[in-house]
């Protein structure tokens, strides 16, 4: 696509502005200044508008509130899948970057960009992940050191890298991990004798969940929040 169009495309400038901006040297793709309105933009090129990230629009970024008892995929028919709570054209191409329990709660990113996706998920990545964690018994300082020079899964070959977990209370804490294994929190505390009871995701990478965002609800991600993962 043209530089001018991307623009026009991404933002709420028109053709004349966008032109304007380009020629002003304002607006940046991989290799600096791009000054010249029919520059064609790559795929995946991230374009800069004074230092800013801008996306088309017609690819979408999602924060949700996840609530108990839905689940992160399509097939289940027990329960609702979390698709349901978003009202928007082609939900269905959506993709989940990071998936929850049915009965975890919180931050799930969704997204149409398999791209950023990825690099949200993949585990050479190693994207953080911070969880709110509410358990049976006490979680003492043991723990902490447990956790930091990695758990070792019951049917995993390699212990789980270095965790941080920082107690709160005496049954919780706060805990950030930077693999995704399959129920990992569970079975990390699972594996020192303790049970997770609630589990809350507040945090991938630099995105927070929104203090504002009800359980079920959702918003557009920024183009900050969007440029952070990359
Ligand atoms: N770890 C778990 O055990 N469950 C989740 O939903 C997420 C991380």
């Amino acid at each position: 696509m043209r530089l001018d169009k991307y623009i026009c495309e991404s933002t709420t400038m028109t053709r004349s502005q966008a032109k304007k901006v380009i020629s002003q040297g304002r607006i940046t793709g991989s290799a600096g200044p791009i000054r010249n309105s029919a520059y064609k933009v790559a795929d995946n090129e991230q374009i800069c508008f004074d230092g800013k990230s801008i996306n088309l629009r017609k690819t979408r970024y999602i924060m949700l509130n996840k609530p108990k008892d839905f689940i992160c995929s399509t097939v289940d028919e027990q329960l609702p899948g979390i698709l349901n709570l978003i009202q928007v054209d082609k939900r269905e191409q959506l993709c989940i970057a990071g998936r929850l329990d049915a009965d975890t709660t919180g931050l799930t990113l969704l997204t149409d960009d398999g791209q950023w996706s990825h690099q949200v998920t993949s585990p050479r990545r190693q994207c953080n992940k911070r969880y709110r964690v509410t358990l049976a018994e006490p979680v003492g300082q043991s723990a902490v050191t447990l956790f930091n020079e990695g758990i070792q899964l019951k049917s995993e070959n390699a212990p789980c890298l270095p965790a941080l977990l920082e107690p709160l209370s005496e049954t919780e804490a706060l805990l950030t991990i930077s693999e995704g294994k399959y129920h990992q929190v569970k079975r990390m505390f699972a594996a020192i004798g303790n049970h997770v009871l609630e589990l809350h995701r507040e945090k991938i990478g630099g995105i927070e969940l929104d203090p504002a965002l009800a359980p079920g609800e959702w918003r557009y991600l920024s183009a900050d929040e969007v440029a952070s993962v990359k």
